[in-house]
């Protein structure tokens, strides 16, 4: 009797083992995709309190000043990326920069301080225009010459490094005489 009992004990050791391998294996994938899954939703009830990726404001606009126009405004447009969390977003964003000597430069932010529509230089008027609502803007200050635009354009840092143009680029809250970061 007692022969019977272990040779029947023996033979279903190897079953065992393959059921226990088997469930270890199980246990580690759930555990590893209740990680995968677990911390990202971890992290958006956290993120405030964690350190935010960096967005550079600093801009490339130009890559040689000898090849930008003076005394004739010139838009540059160009995509900006943002990290937020895990989602990266893309926006198109422009500046128009101006020159009176090839030397010192200005920039605006391509949004009309009205409502954000983007404006155009008008080359008869030789000021910019924004066509939503007829807003007038001088070239030299961005001051607001007609219109409803609440305030003068908004400008922007440039410098200029190795003959190239960067821009510290920034948008500013709409519709209020106040310069307010957005
Ligand atoms: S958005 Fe430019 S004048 Fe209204």
């Amino acid at each position: 009797m007692d022969e019977h009992l272990d040779s029947g004990a023996d033979s279903t050791r190897p079953q065992d083992d393959r059921r226990g391998f088997l469930a270890r294996v199980s246990a580690a994938g759930a555990a590893v995709s209740a990680l995968l899954v677990g911390f990202p939703v971890i992290r958006s009830f956290v993120s405030p309190t964690l350190p935010q990726p960096k967005v550079d404001g600093w801009v490339k606009v130009a890559d040689d000043i000898a090849l930008i126009d003076v005394g004739v405004p010139v838009r540059v447009n160009f995509v900006q990326a943002q990290q937020d969390a895990w989602v990266e977003s893309r926006t198109l964003n422009g500046v128009w920069l101006y020159t009176e000597d090839g030397d010192k430069f200005k920039a605006y932010n391509g949004h009309c301080t009205h409502l954000g529509c983007s404006y155009v230089y008008d080359k008869d008027l030789k000021h910019f225009y924004c066509p939503c609502h007829r807003g007038h803007f001088d070239v030299r200050s961005g001051e607001v010459l007609a219109g409803p635009p609440p305030r003068a354009l908004d400008e922007l840092q440039v410098e200029v490094r190795d003959s190239a143009v960067f821009v510290n680029y920034k948008d500013y809250r709409l519709g209020v005489s106040d310069r307010i970061e957005a």
